[in-house]
């Protein structure tokens, strides 16, 4: 009982000593120059100390490293437009790949967009926007981009059945998809022709007078997981080590389970019968799967290293973040699809001339990459933060400057009082086909979801898929994690009465963070 009074004092003081802290730290640089953000698809956190990413290690430890930054939603079009525009998957009213937020909310402008307006040549290279309807078969040209997206053209090809397969001896379309390049229809890679096109664009834009915006979208570790296969050897299945918890917790409500329906329909993975929706994954396929998805990680950290070989960072702020993680069998789950922080959580890292590298541990959202960015760069005159009232403007914003955050010392970030916060629909509280990736017409939950330093908090509640509201005294599951004594989130501890006090501070919190926007 003392230690819970002590938390309690702890969550009551620690915003204000932050704030003081704050006046501390106001002086913010302003930054001339070019703008390049990297975007990962589908690319944890990645904490495993067996796999280098060199070069993605060696920007994060030269610039400010965020770890413990959260996406909005476990799905590439909803955590991408939410992520540009700088506003929730609420807001946009897109849980699913099926709107386009000019066309059913608002003309709101993205972060590509205000740089654009603001006199820079704005690039788009591979998968920045989730192509298709979500951004109007356009990836949002020409509001966004000063040029026509490119998409590398190997890209037709993501699906085919190109993989080996030592079992059947036959072409099939694997999860598990090793390949030799030169074999590959086109001869090439999607992220290899990225990495080239982005390369001609930097090597183009030193002559012009005009600063870039350039973001560079790498398709890679996103299933199926496909990758030259020398990769493999860069990562040896004998130092792969399983999941602590490779089962469905007991005390795990059923609404926040996902079939992960994709990789089981993968060829290999389909074969090995798995019983549906809660069997999980055999231990050999496990440590399989989890050595591939680091090799085509590895895979894409060289690329990143070729492409920053062209990059001047005397004059250029670098970005690189993904659009939500992917569950490598943790609680029996895979892909993403969940409120779980290896689903949620992604790398953050800022390079930034000037600024003193950091590493930042309070809990942020990818929605502050927007007002963070144009802070930095001198061009955040006069944005007003979103309120109900005005969220229907062109312009206002929904996260929040990371940049006295990324000037803080150990103390103050220690305290900080910053929380993320993140949502998943569901059609329903048992697993059925539709529980991953749910048609807004089949919406009935909605799981809300905290990250604070310590805590992982979900609702799953009622929610209205016609008029967009929610129950908050409809639940359908609870879930509580103590980051602390289980980082691994395999023990839900909600209805632990020492957690009692916890759970009402957190419950209001949550209720009260996600209704104010
Ligand atoms: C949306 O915003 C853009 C850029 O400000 C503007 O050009 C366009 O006319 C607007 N569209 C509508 C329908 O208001
Ligand atoms: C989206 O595309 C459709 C069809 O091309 C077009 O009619 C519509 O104006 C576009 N929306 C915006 C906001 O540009
Ligand atoms: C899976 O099921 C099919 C059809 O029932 C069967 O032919 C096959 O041998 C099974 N595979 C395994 C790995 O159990």
């Amino acid at each position: 009982m003392v230690v819970l009074k002590g938390l309690i004092i702890v969550f009551i003081i620690f915003p204000f000593v932050n704030k003081l802290f704050a006046l501390v730290n106001m002086n913010i640089n302003n930054v001339k120059g070019n703008v390049m953000i990297i975007i990962v698809d589908d690319l944890r956190h990645l904490e495993d100390k067996s796999v280098k990413l060199r070069n993605i290690e060696k920007l994060a430890a030269n610039g400010i490293n965020f770890v413990n930054a959260f996406a909005q939603q476990a799905l590439c079009a909803p955590s991408r437009n939410s992520m540009l525009t700088g506003r929730r998957p609420d807001t946009l009213r897109l849980y699913d790949f099926y709107s386009y937020w000019r066309d059913t909310v608002g003309n709101f402008t993205t972060l590509p967009q205000y740089f654009k307006a603001n006199g820079y040549e704005t690039y788009s290279v591979g998968k920045i926007f989730h192509p298709g309807e979500s951004s109007n078969y356009t990836d949002d040209f020409p509001y966004s981009w000063s040029r026509f997206p490119y998409h590398p053209p190997t890209e037709k090809y993501k699906d085919n059945a190109v993989c080996y397969d030592s079992i059947t001896r036959r072409m099939q379309k694997n999860l598990v998809c090793p390949v030799k390049v030169r074999k590959q229809p086109g001869h090439s890679l999607p992220d290899l022709q990225s990495l080239e096109h982005a390369i001609r664009i930097l090597k183009e834009a030193r002559n012009k007078n005009k600063p870039y915006f350039l973001a560079v979208g790498l398709h890679k570790p996103h299933i199926p997981l496909k990758f030259p296969q020398k990769y493999l050897a860069r990562v040896p299945i004998n130092k792969i080590s399983p999941p602590k918890f490779p089962c469905k917790p007991v005390d795990m409500p059923t609404v926040a389970w996902h079939p992960w329906t994709d990789v089981r329909h993968r060829d290999d993975i389909a074969g090995l019968n798995i019983s549906y929706p809660f069997g999980t994954m055999p231990h050999e396929w496990t440590l399989r799967i989890k050595q591939s998805y680091h090799a085509a990680a590895v895979y894409v950290d060289d690329l990143v290293g070729l492409l920053m070989k062209h990059v001047d960072l005397r004059k250029t702020v670098v970005v690189l973040t993904s659009d939500h993680g992917w569950s490598l069998g943790e609680n029996g789950l895979w892909a993403k699809y969940s409120n779980f922080d290896v689903a949620l959580k992604v790398p953050l890292i800022f390079s930034i001339p000037g600024y003193q590298p950091n590493v930042v541990h309070a809990p942020v959202e990818l929605i502050d990459i927007f007002p963070t960015l144009i802070e930095i760069m001198g061009l955040s005159q006069n944005i007003p933060k979103c309120k109900s009232i005005n969220n229907k403007t062109p312009l206002c914003f929904e996260g929040k400057s990371l940049a006295e955050l990324m000037k803080a010392t150990f103390i103050n970030d220690v305290i900080g009082d910053s929380v993320a916060i993140s949502q998943y629909p569901r059609p329903s509280v048992s697993p059925n086909e539709k529980s991953d990736k749910p048609r807004l017409k089949d919406i009935q939950i909605m799981g809300y979801s905290i990250r604070t330093r310590r805590y992982r908090y979900t609702e799953w509640v009622s929610f209205n898929n016609i008029l967009f509201t929610k129950d908050w005294n409809k639940n359908y599951g609870l879930e509580l994690y103590d980051h602390i004594t289980d980082p691994n989130e395999a023990h839900n501890i909600y209805y632990k009465r020492k957690y009692k006090d916890i759970v009402k501070y957190l419950s209001k919190l949550l209720r009260r963070t996600v209704d104010s926007q």
